[in-house]
């Protein structure tokens, strides 16, 4: 198992490119499963869940070519409408695969994802959806089946809860039902505006992606199309901080500003400086002297979970009690204790952790739990006194492109050993 060798202390200077969004790509390959035409996507970034995901299609009976980032699939039938318990289990958002075929195949059999690092995560609210657009559901041996032999039914889902990949789950299995499907209490995150992007190209008819409601009329055939995946929002955010920590001068090149606006305010709120020289980039400069700004976090546009972990490891540094509250995952602090590990004064307290500092980090020995609390320990290493070695790193490597190579870049001490 690989393992990250981080010495602390440098301030990071220089550039760093952003890859394509992750949660972006993944359902965007999902999509491709809804028509026998060819779907090319670009900016798709090399990371595992991309590989683990393409791994599924194929199983299912898509054909894919990769060429550095950019994924070409065809699927002129489904062979397998199936996502196994042995590739669910790695990566959750297999379950994408279930709107797809549905709509594609008229069935579909998909492992029940179980629990997770960071909370129970059930999908009862894709199935209720899929419910709703006349599709029957049994449940058996730890699988999900669905089946709408005559093909699905527009109709009005209504989410009690404001889920990501269940907007976009829905998404795909109503952009072939028949007739109008409203989805009410969408999720907004820029992720299902991309997805609904690239339908559209396909020849969907959807309106509204982007706010809390989605209109689509279902058309009888989707055709192929080209599509470039948005910047990965929450990479930019773990590299903005990255600047901010180490009291560094970074430019983050080729994102969205505004997909990061949460963020950008509490760092202005903290005492660092971000400032945007040209549309797609940000550049954020810190003299390392933070103030502590209290956070909770909420579905887009408010503070993205997937930056809460990263954003502690900011405040260990500033001056001042700061109250953190995540209120998406019910168990989503793991990277708390590592912090501790190192140095930091972090209480928890229910779903919220308490973070006083500044408190000096000195490197440790630590385990990333899951992807982002990985990249906290990475954040709080580049800051620390001395050495730090992260293991299990696997789990970075699931959604940062090259981040080792990037963080070199502009000055980290950052190697992997195996
Ligand atoms: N929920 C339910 N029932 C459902 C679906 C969700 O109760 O059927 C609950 C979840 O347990 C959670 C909340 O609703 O408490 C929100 O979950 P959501 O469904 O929005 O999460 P997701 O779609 O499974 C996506 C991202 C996550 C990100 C969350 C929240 C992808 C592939 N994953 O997950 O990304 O944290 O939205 O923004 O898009 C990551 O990249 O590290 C990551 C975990």
């Amino acid at each position: 198992m690989d393992k990250f060798v981080i010495v602390g202390g440098t301030p990071l200077r220089g550039e760093i490119p952003t890859s394509g969004s992750k949660n972006s790509a993944l359902p965007a390959l999902a999509a491709a499963l809804l028509t026998e035409e060819p779907v090319t996507l670009k900016r798709v970034p090399r990371v595992r869940d991309i590989r683990t995901m393409q791994r599924l299609l194929v199983d299912i009976g898509s054909k894919a070519d990769v060429d550095g980032e950019t994924v070409r699939l065809e699927t002129p039938q489904i062979v397998c409408p199936e996502a196994p318990y042995e590739l669910v289990k790695t990566m959750r958002a297999s379950s994408l695969v279930l709107g797809p075929l549905v709509a594609r195949s008229g069935r579909a059999r998909v492992s029940l994802p179980g629990g997770c690092a960071i909370g129970g995560r059930p999908i009862n609210l894709h199935i209720f959806g899929l419910e709703q657009l006349g599709a029957r559901i049994h449940q058996a041996h730890g699988y999900i089946e669905a089946e709408a032999a005559d093909g699905l039914r527009g109709a009005v889902v209504h989410f009690d809860r404001i889920t990501v990949t269940g907007t976009e789950d829905l998404m795909m299995a109503a952009v072939l039902a028949k007739g109008e499907t409203i989805l009410r209490n969408a999720a907004r995150e820029p992720e299902v505006v991309d997805l609904a992007a690239l339908l559209t190209r396909m020849g969907a008819k959807i309106e509204g992606a982007g706010t809390t409601t989605i209109r689509i009329n279902g058309v009888e055939k989707l055709g192929g199309a080209e599509h470039t995946i948005i910047p990965d929002r929450i990479e930019a955010g773990t590299f903005l901080i990255a600047g901010a920590i180490t009291g560094g001068d970074v430019a983050i090149a080729g994102c969205i500003p505004e997909h990061v606006g949460a963020l950008v305010s509490k760092l202005q709120q903290a005492g660092v400086a971000v400032t945007q020289p040209d549309a797609t980039t940000l550049r954020v400069r810190s003299s390392g002297k933070l103030r502590s700004v209290d956070m909770t976090t909420e579905e887009y546009p408010g503070f993205a979970t997937d930056l809460q972990a990263q954003y502690m490891a900011l405040m260990t540094q500033a001056e001042g009690i700061s109250i953190i509250v995540e209120t998406i995952f019910e168990n989503r602090f793991m990277h708390a204790q590592e912090l501790a590990r190192m140095g930091a004064n972090i209480r928890l307290d229910g779903r919220q952790a308490i973070v006083a500092g500044p408190y000096r980090l000195t490197g440790a020995g630590v385990i990333a739990s899951d992807l982002r609390a990985s990249a906290s320990l990475v954040l709080a290493a580049l800051v620390a006194k001395g050495e730090t070695v992260i293991d299990r790193v696997y789990h970075i490597d699931r959604g940062y492109e090259k981040i080792e190579a990037k963080l070199s870049q502009v000055g980290a001490q950052i190697r992997r050993v195996e």
